[in-house]
């Protein structure tokens, strides 16, 4: 049984101060204060066909550049420009940015918000799920150099976030599961029964747009306990990255044919998979989970992955030492999250070699 509860917004507490993610359920109501002052406007352009009304006075506005949200735009020469136009329209420091759109949009301006002029404030309205149930909070910019995927990045709290659920209504089916993806990566960490919870309310997130705003409420009170504990990534909010290395690498070697979600519950299987082969995780929750995983993968399941091409991507992962791959794998009774170092050694690719055979036919 899903219940609801009242819930305004929440403030997280950040190394730049504190800062307010409200909810505005009805429409952009709350969305004037963003105008004020001066105001860079950086904004997915899908957008501009799907809401010219809802969006006219952000559309409108002198100061907007409009990007198509992609990861070929969110590599560093794709940025540059970005930034050469923002000092044509004038932007000074003192000025902030204003991000309307998914993870794309807002590490792009995340990312510029870090470096031009050595640092501008950034707001921002995230407007697919994804962002809005786990970027949105959390500090992280993260940029691609040709096609290694995050590698650059930089650290800065927006000023404040609006999440506007009506926004997801346009959104594709793979945008949704991509969302998805993230609301059951950060239940799984947390615990079992919350991703049991989640598992068991899969097919009603689909269809019951409240439902789904529970989950996305949910989703940013669990993670807000670890990024306040942990906002530079150095200890426990490692583990956020669980389904990411392998995600991030299927990305790659896909040329990033599987939305980003998506590759992570796939990364979220693999690893348990992977866990369970090396004797660290008991083979029942790999089964318990690979259920709700397979479900929200399925739609990809002919996409070819070439092994040769992920394993290389896996070995370039930021977190990884000079010695070891850095993964995050479920271990023990309590498949509790955690950093495991593993050699990247031909059992080890035997293993990912083995865990297509077995799932991608
Ligand atoms: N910085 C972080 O903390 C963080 C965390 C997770 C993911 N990411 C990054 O976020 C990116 C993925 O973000 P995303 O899933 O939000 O996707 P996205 O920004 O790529 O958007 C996905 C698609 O949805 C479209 N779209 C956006 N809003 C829409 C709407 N309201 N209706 C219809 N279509 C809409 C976009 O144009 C695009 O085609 C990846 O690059 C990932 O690496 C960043």
């Amino acid at each position: 049984m899903v219940v609801l509860h009242v819930f305004k917004g929440l403030e997280i507490i950040s190394g730049n101060g504190p800062y307010l993610v409200e909810f505005d359920e009805t429409s952009l109501t709350k969305s004037d204060p963003f105008l004020e002052g001066n105001v860079h406007i950086i904004m997915d352009s899908k957008l501009l066909d799907l809401y010219p009304k809802t969006l006219a006075k952000f559309i409108n506005h002198p100061n907007t550049i409009l990007i198509q949200a992609n990861e070929h735009n969110k590599a560093i020469l794709q940025v540059l420009p970005v930034i050469e136009t923002l000092l044509e329209n004038g932007a000074r420091r003192g000025h902030t940015l204003l991000a309307i759109g998914g993870g794309v949009i807002q590490d792009i301006v995340c990312f510029i918000s870090s470096v031009l002029f050595r640092g501008l404030d950034w707001k921002f309205f995230p407007t697919t799920l994804l962002s809005q149930a786990d970027s949105c909070i959390g500090s992280k910019s993260s940029i691609n150099l040709g096609k290694t995927k995050n590698i650059l990045g930089t650290f800065k709290p927006p000023k404040s976030v609006l999440i506007c659920p009506v926004f997801l209504e346009t959104l594709d089916r793979c945008e949704i599961l991509s969302g998805i993806g993230e609301i059951l990566k950060v239940h799984a960490i947390d615990s079992i029964e919350r991703f049991n919870n989640v598992s068991n309310d899969y097919d009603i997130l689909l269809s019951d747009p409240m439902v789904l705003l529970k989950y996305i409420k949910d989703s940013l009170l669990i993670k807000k306990k670890y990024i306040e504990l942990d906002e530079y990534d150095t200890g426990v909010r490692n583990i956020f990255n669980y389904g990411h290395s392998f995600g991030h690498a299927i990305e790659s070697a896909t040329q990033f044919a599987i939305p980003h979600g998506i590759a992570v519950t796939i990364g979220m299987d693999m690893a348990n998979r992977i866990s369970s082969w090396r004797g660290s995780l008991p083979e029942m929750h790999y089964k318990r989970m690979h259920g709700v995983l397979r479900k929200n993968y399925l739609d990809y399941i002919d996409v070819d992955v070439p092994i040769e091409l992920m394993l290389t991507a896996l070995k370039k992962d930021k977190k990884n030492t000079a010695e070891s791959l850095m993964l995050i794998l479920p271990i023990g009774e309590k498949a509790s999250v955690e950093v495991v170092a593993v050699k990247a050694d031909d059992e080890f690719a035997s293993q990912c070699k083995k865990y297509f055979d077995e799932i991608f036919v």
